[in-house]
């Protein structure tokens, strides 16, 4: 029997501003993003109907129900494979959860993304760009770059996507304190005071330190400030973040309260996860590479 899995990879912001708000009440956004190899796996195979099953450590904390990102993207790419002249039977999709829900490193993003890459090479179709691209923002704001999970700018309100600066190889630390956020709460508390213009972007980045100290200098995550509102310990995140050695930037990613911190190298950053895990056991704590 066929049976294929992909990585849902766990998306980061490296800077995020928000640069104003649409008459939907969504913002418009300007945002750098990378992706760690490190995230959910979907794994689908061949059935009759759609199936989905949840495992790892973090599938308590969420349903199979319509509202599901899984099911829904699913449904999604049957619909359009059906239109399209295609026999889309059905699948059965396992999720495993490994990034906890709710964190600002656009989980249920991946994990939509992944479902329709990985059925899309079950069922064999070929879907052009374009729609595929509209399937995604069907979806949610995150989707569409988590298609690609590659280095992108993200512009619109996540659905215009431009090619990133070349990074250089490089580490993150993410870390969670295990406060869950809502997102449309965040960007509700979010009081936008002026257009700010988009940074001048060099088209290349050297070194890591090259990187870290350019986002510092030039950009942030506009989200911070009212995310803390809801996620109390965020600075304390950030805190143990930025304190740990060889640490070039720390941040919170998207909606949070997911913070990163930035490395060279790989040793420092186990170093730093294996210290954040030793003192802070309720955290969730995961080094990766970033790409
Ligand atoms: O698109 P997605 O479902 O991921 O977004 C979740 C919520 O975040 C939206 O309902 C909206 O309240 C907020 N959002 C926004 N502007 C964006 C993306 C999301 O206001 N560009």
């Amino acid at each position: 029997m066929s049976r294929f899995t992909s990585l849902a990879r766990a998306k980061i912001n490296l800077f995020l501003h928000v640069t104003g708000r649409r008459d939907d009440g969504y913002h418009l956004l300007d945002s750098l993003v990378g992706f760690a190899d490190f995230g959910d796996k979907v794994t689908v195979s061949e059935s009759r109907g759609l199936h989905l099953a949840i495992d790892g450590p973090f599938s308590s904390d969420l349903h199979v129900d319509d509202d599901n990102l899984v099911l829904q993207a699913a449904k999604a790419l049957q619909s359009w494979a059906e239109n399209a002249g295609y026999e889309a039977d059905g699948a059965s999709l396992v999720l495993e959860k490994n990034l906890p829900i709710a964190s600002g490193i656009g989980g249920g993003s991946a994990d939509a993304a992944a479902a329709l890459r990985a059925l899309t090479t079950l069922w064999r179709l070929t879907v052009p760009i374009p729609d595929m691209h509209e399937i995604a923002v069907g979806l949610g704001a995150d989707v569409p770059v988590c298609l690609s999970s590659r280095s992108r700018i993200m512009r619109g309100v996540g659905d215009v996507l431009e090619e990133a600066p070349d990074l250089p190889p490089a580490w993150v630390v993410m870390a969670n304190p295990m406060q869950s956020v809502s997102t449309p709460d965040v960007f509700k508390a979010l009081r936008i005071r002026k257009a700010a213009s988009p940074p001048h972007m060099p088209d290349h980045f050297a070194t890591v330190r090259d990187f870290g100290n350019w986002l510092d200098a030039s950009t942030r995550n506009d989200l911070e400030a009212p995310a803390r509102r809801f996620a109390s310990e965020i600075d304390a995140v950030l805190l143990a973040l930025k304190t740990s050695i060889g640490v070039q930037i720390a941040r919170m990613s998207g909606s949070g309260a997911t913070c990163f911190g930035l490395f060279e190298s790989e040793k420092e950053a186990k170093m730093a996860e294996a210290t954040l895990r030793r003192r802070h056991s309720e955290w969730w704590v995961t080094a990766a590479t970033l790409r």
